[in-house]
């Protein structure tokens, strides 16, 4: 079902290196500075984007057995993520129906109870309320209507979406407007949770401007990903989830890390690794790179906005295709290590003194241009949303394809 896209996309980059082209944007684009520092501004961002639509808050990896679980805070929510005995993966608020505390402290386990730490109730995988310490001294409640409070969900791909509005009525898969069947092509629920870490950096959006940008490849990353880097980018939309791909008919291989000519093979012999080539973001908060230190590997980053307008944080998720050989472990822990210098001192560190200095009013608006679409994308996206009512939030994402072309 994916395959014909793949061998689309591949093509459009092929044709684009041999002409030596982009699909460029119409016009420069111009984002008002304040977009990155108002504090009224990014409060509503909050509100309107992070609270309204689904989040990519776990990786199947993480929690792929029966039993297993994880907390954790989105934008100061507390949510928690489980997998019942039925396999299917339920969220919850984590926050228990007699006064409120968490009732998994943040991190990853397996449990068949999760028992509150203050006064012991007892929820189970289901969120059920399965007991209430000295029932007989507490009083009369109705345990079935104080089990824990469900929050949309949605596990595809091997990527688990959650929306932070209990209330909320929002299609997921209406949302990922076909995007997740391409996902579906890299199996990540056969994958493996290597290692993760949690960064600070600039304004989220600063932040994942850069995801989308290859502009900025050969000269900041020039020391680490070298200068001849291409900083050339083709963007390909499905709705508002963008991947990012290098014009080129060349492509890494899978198995050696070297080039492969995709126009010197009969098409019949692209495989679908080698068609998954590029940066897959899922908007508004997550990247996807392929990375092969240690075997096939993705780096998945997911940004979250910080209290205040000029910080984020982002999690990094290693994940690897298969178990490791200890070998393989080692080049994955240098790979890893390589990636948090790169995005934490390379990345973030020229977007905090971008924050800077746009807080010290050195701008007034930055620029996109022709070449940078991606990014125009996405501040128009986010502008839509900050100017969407709930209402009519579901109309943006109908039908499911149609919203890319
Ligand atoms: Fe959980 Fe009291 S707050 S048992």
């Amino acid at each position: 079902m994916y395959r014909a896209e793949l061998v689309r996309m591949a093509k459009e980059s092929i044709s684009h290196a041999a002409s030596g082209t982009v699909n460029q944007a119409q016009d420069v684009f111009r984002v008002p500075a304040e977009a990155y520092t108002d504090e009224a501004r990014h409060k509503r961002e909050i509100d309107r984007i992070f609270k309204r639509l689904p989040l990519v808050l776990a990786a199947t990896a993480e929690l792929p057995e029966n039993g297993d679980y994880k907390a954790m805070e989105a934008v100061g929510v507390p949510v928690l993520m489980t997998r019942g005995k039925d396999g299917a993966v339920r969220a919850f608020m984590n926050s228990c129906t007699h006064r409120g505390t968490y009732v998994a402290v943040e991190g990853r386990g397996n449990t068949a109870l999760f028992t509150c730490p203050y006064h012991g109730w007892t929820f189970n995988r289901e969120g059920a309320l399965v007991g209430i310490a000295s029932r007989e001294d507490f009083g009369d409640v109705d345990p079935a209507c104080l089990g824990l409070k469900p929050l949309p969900v949605l596990e595809r791909a091997g990527l688990i979406w959650v929306i932070l509005d209990p209330k909320s009525t929002l299609d997921i898969a209406a949302f990922l407007s076909g995007y997740d069947d391409l996902l579906q092509a890299f199996g990540f629920e056969h994958w493996h949770l290597f290692s993760q870490r949690t960064i600070k950096g600039p304004n989220w959006k600063i932040a994942y401007d850069g995801y989308l940008d290859f502009y900025h490849l050969p000269v900041l990353h020039g020391d680490t990903f070298g200068r001849d880097i291409s900083n050339k980018a083709l963007y390909f939309a499905w709705g508002p989830h963008q991947r990012v791909a290098t014009p080129s008919a060349q492509v890494p291989s899978p198995d050696t890390a070297n080039l492969i000519r995709l126009d010197e093979r009969p098409e019949s012999e692209w495989d679908t690794e080698t068609l998954l080539s590029g940066v897959w973001t899922i908007f508004p908060h997550v990247s996807i790179a392929s990375f092969y230190g240690g075997g096939r590997g993705v780096m998945i980053s997911q940004l979250f906005p910080g209290e205040n307008a000029g910080e984020s944080f982002t999690t990094q998720l290693y994940l690897l295709e298969s178990e490791p050989t200890p070998s393989e472990r080692e080049e994955a822990t240098k790979q890893f290590e390589l990636l948090k210098y790169v995005v934490q001192t390379e990345d973030y560190e020229t977007g905090m003194r971008q924050q800077k200095a746009l807080q010290a009013g050195a701008l007034d608006k930055v620029l996109f241009g022709r070449n940078e679409a991606g990014g125009q994308n996405f501040h128009r996206w986010v502008q839509t949303l900050l100017d969407t009512d709930d209402g009519n939030l579901q109309a943006l994402f109908l039908p499911r394809r149609a919203a890319a072309e």
